[in-house]
């Protein structure tokens, strides 16, 4: 059982990795975006990268990230009602919220709408450095305890 469980935990932090370089750099594809003129041939390579990397890469290692995550807390048979569990879950509602905005803004790019500017991706490409200290933090050293 222990066994599996590393296993999991194994996949489980594999996955999450995959997820937060996506997090990382999808603001970062997004800022230099903002740069080229809509339509321009500089503007489609962008949409194809973003394109890419969101549905070969962070769609499904969010979805391995939460399935693996859930599945970790049924081996483990962790008590849900703990701070750390309950401190972790809230940060990553967050990150998945802040994800759910970036899928927004993707879909507007494909459309050669541009309602944000270069300077707001570069600030709120900080969240998730904020999020992931958080949630390591809950998940590793758990406080509270
Ligand atoms: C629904 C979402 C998630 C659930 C239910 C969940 C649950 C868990 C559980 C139960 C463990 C095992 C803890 C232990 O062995 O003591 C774990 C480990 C871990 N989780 Fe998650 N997790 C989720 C999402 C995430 C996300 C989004 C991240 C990072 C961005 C993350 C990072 C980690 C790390 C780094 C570990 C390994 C901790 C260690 O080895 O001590 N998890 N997770």
């Amino acid at each position: 059982m222990v066994e599996w469980f590393l296993w999991l935990k194994a996949i489980h932090i594999v996955s999450v990795v995959a997820w937060m370089a996506g997090l990382f750099y999808l603001p970062r594809l997004f800022v230099y975006h903002c740069d080229v003129s809509p339509g321009s041939e500089a503007s489609e390579l962008f949409k194809t990268m973003e394109r890419r990397l969101t549905g070969v890469i962070m769609r499904p290692a969010m979805v391995m990230s939460l399935l693996s995550g859930v599945l970790l807390l049924i081996a483990g048979q962790i008590e849900l009602f703990q701070i750390w569990v309950l401190g972790k879950l809230a940060a990553v509602f967050l990150l998945l919220l802040y994800y759910g905005a970036l899928e927004v803004y993707l879909r507007q790019f494909a459309r050669d709408q541009r309602t944000r500017n270069a300077r707001f991706f570069r600030v709120i490409n900080e969240v998730p450095t904020l999020l992931l200290i958080i949630i390591v933090v809950f998940v590793v050293v758990k406080p509270f305890q």
